[in-house]
């Protein structure tokens, strides 16, 4: 198994305090990769492989269940993480036309991140807040009402 240091800390250091914290059992195995994917940024693959080991749950279903909650990447994202609601509501009002810039601004698509790892572009379903769409959420800042001119100038604010 390789060891290896993410974001400057030891994945297997990770990964055991996770583990410990919550149990080796796999019904905690949300929180565990919840927990993995704060302090690491996302699940590097050894990571997957030592959950695996320690709860007692093949690697497979492990891929299976960090690809499918949006809140856990297997891959890593930028400093920023930007969601755009893709939803009809947000759509019609506007969002089409500002998932373009957003595009056209950072030059990445759909589940990219940018090449100086700055920012990575993810779609979501409805926010709820539909009354204010379109929708950006870049980390835990959300953006309502948002027009095509302002998306530059709200990009600016994260370095
Ligand atoms: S459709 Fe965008 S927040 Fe509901």
């Amino acid at each position: 198994m390789s060891v290896g240091i993410k974001n400057g800390k030891d994945v297997m250091q990770v990964v055991r305090t996770a583990v410990a914290q919550h149990g080796a059992t796999r019904d905690e195995l949300i929180p565990i990769l919840t927990d993995v994917n704060h302090e690491l940024g996302y699940i590097p693959h050894e990571a997957v492989e030592e959950v695996s080991r320690l709860i007692g749950m093949p690697q497979t279903q492990l891929f299976s269940v960090a690809s499918f909650y949006e809140m856990l990447s297997l891959r890593p994202r930028g400093r920023h993480v930007i969601k755009f609601c893709e939803n009809a509501p947000c759509h019609v009002v506007g969002g089409r036309q500002v998932w373009q810039i957003l595009r056209d601004e950072l030059q990445v698509k759909s589940g990219e991140t940018t090449p100086d790892d700055r920012f990575t572009l993810l779609t979501t379903s409805c926010l709820g807040i539909c009354a204010v769409g379109p929708v950006v959420v870049i980390d835990d800042d959300v953006y309502g009402n948002v027009e095509p001119g302002q998306v530059a100038g709200i990009l600016a604010r994260y370095e």
